[in-house]
C-alpha cells in the first residue's frame, strides 16, 4: 500500500511537471529546496482556488470583508504575538548521518530515523525569515517576512472598523504569501518554506465565541465538500493541549487523506482576545469594541479560518486523479470541479477542412474573454479528449459534420464520457452554469 501511495504521488509529481502546473523553482540552477513554481496550468488553477475561496467568505457573507496588507510589517508586531519568542520547532541533528529532524515528529526522539544514529538534545528553532530593512545590516533594522497572514488583519482591525459600518459579528479575510523556515519539509508542495494563505478572522463578542466556534468548523467542512473533496477522505483533528498554538484556546484541524497519510488541510482556531489584547498593549491603542446594543466595551475575541492555498491545490489534484484501465489503453483523468478547471472547455473541429476549423474559431471567440479554453487542431479526437482529460478540462466542443447542417456541437463530459449535442447558441449559458461556485 504505501509503495502504491509512493507511486501515485511520483505519478503525480510527473503529470504536474510534464503538463505544467508545477515545477521546482530556480531547477536550471539545481532548484531550491522546498520553493515551487506554477506553470501555466497551476497558475490557473491556483487563482480558481483563490477566487472560489473569496466568493465563499467574503461574496457570501455580508458581514465579511476583504484585506490585502502588506508582507513586511514592524518587527514590533511580531514581539507582541509572540512569534519572536514562541514560534519555534524543537529541532535535532542526527551525530552520525547529520540529517535534520523535527523532534516533535519523531517517534523516537533519540534515534536518528535515518540511519539509527544517535540524536542530539533538541533545541528551539525559531521558523521567521530575517531580513534588515534600509543599508544598515544590524538587529535595529530586522524586519521579518510574515509567518502568517493574520497579524496583518489584527493590525488593520480598527482601520477597518472605523472604515466600514460594520457590527460584531464580523470577519475579514485575505489571501496572501506567508513564509516559514521550515526544518523539514517534505511531499512536493504540501510543506514548503514560501506558500500562500487564505485566513479569515471572525470578531465575536467574549461569550459568543463557542457558538461562533462550531459553527465556523461546519462551514468550512461544507466548503470542501463544495469543492468536490471525497467527503471520506476528510475529517476533524482536535489539538490536544500539547498540540495548541501559543495564541489558540481550541483548534481543529481539518485533515485530508493524503497518500502519505492524514495530514493537516485547514485550521479553525479560537484565539479568544489575545491578539488584539497584546496588540492594545503593545502599542498603545485602544483596541476595545463598543457594542451599541448592550452598550458594553470588550476587545473582541477571534474565530480564525487558517488554510493554505498550496495544500489546498495539492489536496484537489490528489483527490481528482485517476487512472482507468480501459479495453486498449489507461485514461488518466482529473476530476477537478468544474469551477476551478484551469481550462473549461478543449474545442476541436474534427477534421481540418470543410469549414469546421473556421467555427471551431469561431466558438473560441465566443467563449475565450469570459472561460480559459483550448482550441487543439491536430491529431486523432480520442486523443485529443486524452489530452483534456489528464488536466482536468471538464467538457470538450467538437465541431463535425453534422455542425454545418444544424448549427450545433457534441459536448463531451470528462467523467462519463458521455456526449450531447447542443447549439451553439446555448454554450454560453450553458458554461455559466456548469462553472458557478
Ligand atoms: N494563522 C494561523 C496559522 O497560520 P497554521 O496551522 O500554522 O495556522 C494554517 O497554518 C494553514 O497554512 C495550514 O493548515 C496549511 O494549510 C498552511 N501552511 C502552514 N504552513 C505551511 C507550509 N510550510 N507549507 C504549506 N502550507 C502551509
Amino acid at each position: 500500500m504505501a509503495k502504491q501511495n509512493d507511486e501515485l504521488m511520483e505519478k503525480l509529481v510527473s503529470l504536474c511537471k510534464r503538463r505544467g502546473f508545477i515545477f521546482p523553482s530556480s531547477e536550471i540552477y539545481g532548484g531550491l529546496a522546498s520553493i515551487y513554481d506554477y506553470g501555466p496550468l497551476g497558475a490557473e488553477l491556483k487563482k480558481n482556488i483563490k477566487n472560489f475561496w473569496w466568493r465563499w467568505m467574503v461574496q457570501k457573507h455580508a458581514n465579511i470583508v476583504g484585506l490585502d496588507s502588506a508582507i513586511l510589517m514592524s518587527p514590533r508586531i511580531w514581539e507582541a504575538s509572540g512569534h519572536v519568542d514562541s514560534f519555534t520547532d524543537p529541532l535535532v541533528d542526527c551525530k552520525k548521518c547529520k540529517q535534520r529532524f523535527r523532534a516533535d515528529l519523531l517517534e523516537n526522539e533519540s534515534v536518528c530515523p535515518n540511519c539509527g544514529g544517535e540524536l542530539t538534545q533538541p533545541r528551539q528553532f525559531n521558523l521567521m525569515f530575517k531580513t534588515f530593512m534600509g543599508p544598515v545590516e544590524d538587529t535595529s533594522h530586522i524586519v521579518y517576512l510574515r509567518p502568517e497572514t493574520a497579524q496583518g488583519i489584527y493590525v488593520n482591525y480598527l482601520n477597518v472598523l472605523n472604515s466600514s459600518r460594520l457590527k460584531i459579528p464580523f470577519g475579514i479575510a485575505q489571501i496572501g504569501k506567508a513564509f516559514r523556515n521550515e526544518i523539514t519539509t517534505e511531499n512536493f508542495i504540501f510543506r514548503t518554506r514560501e506558500f500562500e494563505q487564505m485566513e479569515m478572522q471572525f470578531f465575536v463578542q467574549p461569550e459568543s465565541d463557542q457558538e461562533w466556534f462550531e459553527s465556523w468548523k461546519a462551514d468550512r467542512m461544507a466548503y470542501y465538500h463544495k469543492l468536490n473533496i471525497h467527503p471520506e477522505k476528510l475529517r476533524f483533528h482536535e489539538h490536544g493541549s500539547n498540540e495548541l498554538a501559543h495564541y489558540a484556546k481550541a483548534a481543529y484541524d481539518i485533515e485530508y487523506e493524503f497518500p502519505f497519510g492524514w495530514k493537516e488541510l485547514e485550521g479553525v482556531h479560537n484565539r479568544t482576545d489575545f491578539d488584539l489584547r497584546r496588540h492594545q498593549d503593545s502599542s498603545g491603542k485602544d483596541l476595545t469594541y463598543f457594542d451599541d446594543a448592550t452598550r458594553e466595551r470588550f476587545i473582541p475575541y477571534i474565530i480564525e479560518t487558517s488554510a493554505g492555498v498550496d495544500r489546498t491545490l495539492l489536496t484537489v489534484l490528489v483527490d481528482a486523479f485517476e487512472e482507468q484501465e480501459l479495453e486498449k489503453d489507461t485514461r488518466t483523468v482529473l476530476h477537478l470541479a468544474p469551477s476551478i478547471a484551469p481550462i473549461k472547455a478543449g474545442i476541436f473541429p474534427l477534421v481540418k477542412k470543410d469549414g469546421m476549423p473556421e467555427i471551431a474559431e469561431k466558438i473560441y471567440r465566443l467563449l475565450s474573454p469570459i472561460y480559459p479554453v483550448y482550441m487543439d487542431v491536430s491529431g486523432a479526437v480520442g486523443r485529443r479528449y486524452r489530452r483534456q482529460d489528464e488536466i482536468g478540462t471538464p467538457y470538450c466542443i467538437t465541431v463535425d459534420s453534422e455542425t454545418l447542417e444544424n448549427e450545433t456541437v457534441t459536448i463531451r463530459d470528462r467523467d462519463t464520457m458521455e456526449q450531447n449535442r447542443m447549439k451553439i447558441d446555448d454554450l454560453s449559458i450553458f458554461f455559466f452554469d456548469k462553472t458557478q461556485s
